[in-house]
């Protein structure tokens, strides 16, 4: 089995940034509420950005970071909820946009435990020779899939894109890789695809695609899930939890990360947060976080990383990296 390595990162946010105070002017909410309840002061909102638009940037970034050129590329796989198409997918706009014509394209659904999916595919087809070099992208537009007049919902998300570029390599990197579903957890967190028009169907009522969203039973699943996530990637290893340098959520609600520190004990410190920024960014958090650290030079070689992303489905994932 060949060995993995994360060799470049990119991220992309559109440029508006709304704040709190914003919200309060389309809502009935305010900074206190949301502050005190998530964590959340602002978060990025697009003017017309797309979802490949976002992804391709992050993408272009992240091949920057890594030296390569985008024909190097042959696999793509973009995690994303909200794609621009049903068809063409995400996946192959980036390769248009980025001009990776070597590369087999495709989208991967698993809401905000994506880019933990995507990694893992990527990993697999490198490890087993299929790949040699595969960008790994996460992103959403969750803008427009909110109801904005639903107070609960809409003052959680933002838009954003993270990428990674994975390269077979001699040194390990990607050390571990889990994942997980429930498909019993289902209505906790829903969004409706096309409702079916056609002239012999006798729907009536065509589903909105809106988000709706349990709260508090999401942060019961997050909050129970998570710990299980940070055990499974170490659980093949030699590493305990007091030798991670970082763990890198998903940027959810910086409650639940308080939380999960205590469960397990780990210094909060050790979490990376930035969701007081963007917000939840749905499959683009744990790639534009991880992005952010290594941009700002927090990474040094051979730190060791936990990544842990979870969402609906239910889904979840970790992965344990040396960087
Ligand atoms: N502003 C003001 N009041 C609000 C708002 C708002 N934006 N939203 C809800 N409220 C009200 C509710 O109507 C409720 O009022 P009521 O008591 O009169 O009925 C009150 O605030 C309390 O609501 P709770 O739901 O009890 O608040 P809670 O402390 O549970 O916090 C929250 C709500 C922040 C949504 C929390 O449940 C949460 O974070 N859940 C996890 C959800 C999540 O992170 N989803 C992300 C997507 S999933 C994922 O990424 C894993």
């Amino acid at each position: 089995m060949n060995e993995v390595q994360i060799i470049g990162t990119g991220s992309s946010v559109p440029d508006q940034i709304i704040t709190n105070d914003h919200l309060s002017n389309i809502v009935d909410t305010s900074d206190e509420w949301i502050s005190s309840r998530t964590g959340i002061k602002e978060r990025r909102i697009v003017k017309g950005e797309t979802t490949a638009n976002l992804a391709s940037s992050a993408a272009k970034r992240a091949i920057e970071d890594a030296g390569i050129s985008p024909e190097d590329i042959d696999l793509i796989v973009v995690a994303t909820m909200t794609p621009d198409y049903f068809m063409p997918s995400t996946a192959c706009l980036v390769q248009k946009e980025i001009k990776a014509h070597n590369a087999t394209c495709f989208d991967v659904s698993a809401a905000c435990a994506g880019f933990i999916y995507a990694l893992n595919i990527g990993f697999q087809f490198i490890r087993t020779g299929q790949s040699n070099t595969a960008l790994i992208i996460g992103a959403d537009v969750y803008s427009k899939i909110l109801d904005w007049s639903d107070r609960s919902t809409c003052v959680l998300f933002g838009d954003g894109a993270g990428a990674a570029i994975l390269q077979k390599s001699q040194n390990k990197g990607i050390l571990s890789v889990y994942t997980g579903s429930d498909g019993r957890g289902d209505m906790l967190l829903t969004c409706p695809a096309v409702g079916n028009s056609n002239p012999f169907s006798s729907e009536v009522n065509l589903p909105k695609s809106v988000v709706s969203m349990n709260g508090k039973e999401v942060f019961r699943f997050a909050t129970t899930i998570a710990p299980k996530c940070i055990e499974e990637a170490l659980k093949h290893s030699s590493y305990t939890k007091d030798h991670i340098k970082y763990y890198v959520l998903h940027q959810a609600n910086a409650r639940m990360m308080e939380v999960i520190s205590k469960k397990m004990n780990i210094d909060i410190e050790k979490f990376y947060k930035n969701i007081e920024r963007y917000g939840n960014t749905c499959a683009g958090s744990v790639p534009l976080a991880l992005d952010e650290m290594n941009q700002n030079g927090l990474l040094k070689k051979g730190d060791l990383l936990v990544l842990v992303g979870f969402g609906g489905g239910l889904t979840w994932g970790s992965a344990l990296l040396q960087w």
